[in-house]
C-alpha cells in the first residue's frame, strides 16, 4: 500500500483515478492544482505523484520542478492531453518517470503505477544498502566502541544535524566525516573540508566566505569561498578549536542564518550545507579558558562522535595491519604481503601516541623496506621494537663469564628452534634467522646439529619427503 497524490483540475479524472487506486489498496489524496499539491506534499510526503500538466495556476511542470528540488526520490507520472508529446518530453526532463496520454486505459495506468512504486522501493533499499556498505568499508575495526560509532553514523547520516567529531590526533576523525557524507543523501554533492588550524587567521574569512572584487588589495576578481563551494553538500570544519574568536562570531551567524556575505560585499547569499566539525582539543576546557565561544560550542555540539585512541582498541590492530599492508603493497606494485606473527606482536604491544596515522606510516615504511612480500619484525622502527621487548634488563656479569660461550649457547638455541620449525631444512632455517647458508652450515657442524639432509635435499625445499626430524646432536 502506498500513499499516492493525484493532481488534476478536472474532478472527473481525479475521482476516476482515485477509485481505481483505492480499489487496488492504495491511499489516495487529490489536489485541484499545483499550489494545493505543494501544500499536501509538505504535510505528508507521498510515495508517488500523478499529475496533469496543463492546469490553471501552477502548472504540472512547475510542480515537477518543485518535487525534484525538494523530494528527488518521489517518482511522478504525468498525464498529458492527446497529441502533446513535447510537453510529455519536457515533463520527463523535469524528473517524471513516465507519462500517460489522455484518454488512457485503466490497465495501462495500473501498470505505470506499479512500475513507478517498484522503482521507488528499489531506490529506498539501494540507499539503505549503500549507507550500510559505505560505513562498513570506510571504518575498519570490530571494537565495541567502533561498532557504536558505525551505528551512530548510519543513524545520523540521513539527517542534516551538525556533528562534532572528537578524538586524539590520528584517530580517524576525518575518516568519520567522509563516511557520514558518503552515507548521506548529499553523497553526490561536494564534500569540502577546511582546516581551521592551517589557514592564517587573516585569510580564513575570505577562504570561507569568499570576497567581492576590490574587497582588499589584490582582490582583482570576486571569488566564491569554500562554504559556497560546498552548497548542496557537506562542509567539514576541521580543527575547529583553533578557529580565531573573530571568525567564531561569523561562523555562529552563518549557522543561525544559513546565509553568507562575501568579504567586501553586502549581498546575502543563502547556502545549503550540512556542517560537520572536528577537533582534537577539549572544547569545554577552551570555553572555560575564554578561547572558544560557549554559544558556538552548543551550536556545533548537537551530536558528538568520539573516536577512541588506538591503545583502547588494540584488538583492531591486526585488521588495520592487514588493511594497510595490503593497500601499500598494492600501491607499490607488490604481491599480497605475508605477515610474520612477530610483526603483529610488536605492533600490538606498542602504545601508538600518533594512533592510526602513526600505525599506517610504520606499515607503509615496513612494506617499503621489506625485500620481498614478507613483513618481518626487523622492518619496524627501533622505538616500536624496543617497546615490544619491554624494558631492557640490567646487564649482570657473573664471575668467570665468557661472552663467546654465552653467545654460542644462544646461537645454538635459536638454530635448534629454527630447524624444528623448518622440519630440518637448513636453508630455510638459515633464512628465518637472517643468517647466510654458509655460516649456518659452519655453526651446525661446530655444534653437531645434523638433520640427516644433504645440501641437495635442502635445495629441493620444504616439499622434500621424509619425517620431520628434531635437530638434536645425535646421528
Ligand atoms: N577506521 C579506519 N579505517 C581505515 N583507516 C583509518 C581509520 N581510521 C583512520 N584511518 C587512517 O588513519 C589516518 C588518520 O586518520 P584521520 O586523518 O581521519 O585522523 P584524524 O583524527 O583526522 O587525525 P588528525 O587529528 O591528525 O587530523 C588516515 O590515513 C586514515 O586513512
Ligand atoms: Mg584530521
Amino acid at each position: 500500500m502506498a500513499l499516492i497524490l493525484v493532481v488534476d483540475d478536472e474532478a472527473g479524472i481525479r475521482e476516476m483515478i482515485r477509485a481505481v487506486l483505492v480499489g487496488d489498496g492504495h491511499e489516495v489524496v487529490t489536489a485541484k492544482g499545483g499550489e494545493e499539491a505543494v501544500g499536501l506534499i509538505a504535510g505528508d510526503t507521498p510515495d508517488l505523484v500523478l499529475t496533469d500538466l496543463a492546469m490553471p495556476g501552477m502548472s504540472g511542470v512547475e510542480l515537477l520542478r518543485h518535487l525534484s528540488e525538494n523530494h528527488p526520490d518521489v517518482p511522478s507520472i504525468v498525464i498529458t492531453a492527446y497529441g502533446s508529446k513535447e510537453s510529455a518530453v519536457e515533463a520527463m526532463r523535469h524528473g517524471a518517470v513516465n507519462y500517460l496520454e489522455k484518454p488512457f486505459d485503466v490497465e495501462e495506468m495500473r501498470l505505470h503505477v506499479r512500475r513507478a512504486l517498484r522503482h521507488r522501493s528499489l531506490t529506498d533499499e539501494n540507499r539503505e544498502l549503500r549507507t550500510r556498505l559505505a560505513v562498513e568499508r570506510d571504518l575498519v575495526g570490530r571494537n565495541p566502541a567502533i561498532d557504536a560509532v558505525r551505528e551512530l553514523i548510519a543513524r545520523i547520516a540521513p539527517t542534516d544535524s551538525t556533528v562534532l567529531i572528537t578524538g586524539e590526533s590520528g584517530t580517524g576523525k576525518e575518516v568519520v566525516a567522509r563516511a557520514i557524507h558518503r552515507a548521506s543523501p548529499r553523497a553526490d554533492q561536494p564534500f569540502v573540508g577546511i582546516n581551521c588550524a592551517a589557514i592564517p587567521a587573516e585569510l580564513l574569512e575570505s577562504e570561507m566566505f569568499g570576497h567581492e572584487r576590490g574587497a582588499f588589495t589584490g582582490a582583482d576578481l570576486s571569488r566564491r569561498g569554500l562554504v559556497e563551494t560546498a552548497h548542496g553538500g557537506t562542509l567539514f570544519l576541521d580543527e575547529i578549536g583553533d578557529m580565531p574568536m573573530a571568525m567564531q562570531v561569523k561562523l555562529l551567524r552563518f549557522l543561525q542564518e544559513r546565509r553568507i556575505r562575501r568579504v567586501g560585499g553586502n549581498r546575502e547569499i543563502p547556502v545549503d550545507v550540512r556542517v560537520l566539525t572536528a577537533t582534537h582539543q577539549d572544547l569545554p576546557e577552551l570555553v572555560q579558558a575564554g578561547r572558544f565561544r560557549e554559544d558556538l560550542y552548543y551550536r556545533i555540539h548537537v551530536i558528538e562522535v568520539r573516536m577512541p585512541p588506538l591503545r583502547e582498541r588494540r584488538e583492531d590492530i591486526p585488521e588495520f595491519v592487514r588493511c594497510f599492508a595490503g593497500r601499500h603493497a598494492a600501491r607499490m606494485g607488490r604481491g599480497e604481503p605475508v605477515i610474520d606473527p612477530a610483526f603483529f606482536e610488536a605492533l600490538a604491544s606498542y602504545d601508538w601516541p600518533g594512533n592510526i596515522r602513526e600505525l599506517e606510516n610504520v606499515i607503509e615504511r615496513a612494506v617499503a623496506l621489506a625485500p620481498g612480500d614478507r613483513l618481518t619484525a626487523d622492518t619496524l622502527p627501533a622505538e616500536v621494537l624496543a617497546a615490544a621487548r619491554g624494558p631492557v634488563a640490567p646487564v649482570e656479569i657473573p664471575a668467570g663469564f665468557d661472552l663467546e660461550v654465552h653467545l654460542d649457547e644462544e646461537r645454538r638455541r635459536y638454530m635448534e628452534a629454527a630447524l624444528a620449525l623448518t622440519e630440518g631444512v637448513q636453508k630455510r632455517a638459515a633464512e628465518l634467522l637472517g643468517m647466510t647458508f654458509r655460516s649456518f652450515r659452519y655453526f651446525a657442524k661446530k655444534f653437531g646439529l645434523t638433520t640427516g639432509r644433504t645440501a641437495d635435499q635442502d635445495s629441493a625445499g620444504a616439499t622434500a619427503a621424509g619425517p620431520p626430524r628434531g635437530a638434536s646432536g645425535e646421528e
